[in-house]
């Protein structure tokens, strides 16, 4: 008779494609029983690991904010640091949530992320009315020198730039749209990271990007203009310190392993460092029993934080949330059968799953 473990495998192999040996590494981790290790202790992992923070359930949920403060090193807010919620409009700043998290990361001892200064997304209505290129300059200048300046020495690591690059990329210099990059083109990429310094010169400056981690021309192509782009603020000198990876995996499509690999030996020939910064399986079109679509999710990050750590070692892994009750995928990647998304380490119920055992095996650093 067929064990539990190896119809696991078999099913794996079946709707995957993924053969994967009983006794290799990611065999093991997708099948030995739950174990002590199934109450992740994060606190002595090499890497420290963390997740995004939504502002409701924290508020509102004590079991959700037990589960951050027993888990994560780190947090990050999904929102507040956005300029649609930290800007509602041109004269005001408001700091409530993210002054929030920060009492609640200093409480806890763990570290803030700081995500995002530069961003196409949630721009509230007003900054379309920038007009010019001086305008957009002093807006972009003035927003980082007081939300980056109130936070100085606070908020160690800031995602400074996120997602530059289109989704399809047209050329290599091809750089996403936004009221910056219609007002200054390319130039305020270095802008914002040249203010950044100069208003906290110890922070860690990150430009993070997402969709460069799989097989395909698409994605190939978005790697070579992030890899451009990159070069070229490095080559003029522009501060900047480490690649953020987004990691929103597409639980159906295959890691492109030496891609991967090799785009990180690119960043580290260039002195830059690597993180993790938003991971999840996208598990829309993965299939639906939960045993097996944990599975999947959980071999789809195996592979993908394997092809980075093979290189470098990633400075920080941090989840777009805790727990698959509270995330942003099914606003974007609902699954079409009903069944709720299961995207995060720690299912509705806040126990782990085969995800986040994944993620322990590498945050421990078995290189
Ligand atoms: C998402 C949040 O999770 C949602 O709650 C919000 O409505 C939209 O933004 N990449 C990013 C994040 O860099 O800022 C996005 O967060 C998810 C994709």
């Amino acid at each position: 008779m067929l064990s539990r473990r190896d119809t696991l495998l078999t099913s794996l192999k079946t709707a995957f494609g993924l053969a994967i040996g009983a006794s290799s590494p990611l065999g093991t981790l997708l099948t030995s029983p739950a174990a002590a290790s199934d109450r992740p202790r994060s606190a002595d992992w090499a890497i420290p690991f963390g997740a995004a923070i939504r502002d409701w359930p924290f508020q509102n949920e004590p079991a959700y904010r037990s589960a951050l403060i027993a888990h994560c090193r780190q947090i990050v807010g999904e929102g507040g640091l956005k300029w649609a919620d930290i800007r509602p409009t041109r004269e005001s700043f408001v700091f409530d949530q993210p002054d929030r998290h920060m009492a609640f990361a200093r409480q806890n001892g763990m570290e803030m992320r700081g995500h995002t200064l530069v961003w196409y997304g949630a721009m509230p209505e007003w900054t379309k009315t920038i007009g010019s290129s001086t305008e957009a300059e002093r807006e972009l200048v003035g927003h980082i020198e007081t939300v980056m300046g109130r936070y100085r020495g606070r908020i160690k690591s800031w995602d400074v730039i996120n997602e530059p690059i289109p989704d399809d990329p047209a050329s290599r210099s091809d750089i996403r749209p936004s009221i910056w990059q219609q007002r200054m083109g390319e130039a305020h990429i270095a802008l914002a990271l040249r203010t950044a310094a100069r208003i906290d010169p110890q922070a860690q400056l990150v430009m993070n990007e997402y969709d460069i981690e799989y097989v395909g021309d698409r994605f190939r192509r978005k790697r070579e203009a992030f890899l451009r782009l990159i070069r070229d603020l490095k080559l003029r000198n522009t501060p900047l310190h480490a690649i953020g990876l987004q990691g929103h995996l597409r639980g159906e499509v295959a890691i492109d392993r030496d891609g991967l690999s090799a785009f990180i030996a690119e960043i580290r020939s260039m002195g830059l460092d690597v993180l993790v910064t938003e991971l999840d399986v996208i598990d829309n079109k993965l299939p639906g029993p939960p045993d097996l679509r944990d599975a999947m999710a959980a071999a789809r990050a195996y592979d993908f934080l394997q092809a980075i750590q093979t290189v470098a070692r990633p400075k920080a892994i941090l989840t777009w949330g805790i727990t698959d009750k509270y995330t942003w995928v099914p606003l974007w990647f609902k699954r079409t059968d009903g069944l709720a998304n299961r995207p995060l380490p720690f299912d509705e119920a806040y126990q782990p799953k085969l995800l986040m055992r994944v993620i322990e095996h590498f945050a421990k650093d078995p290189r």
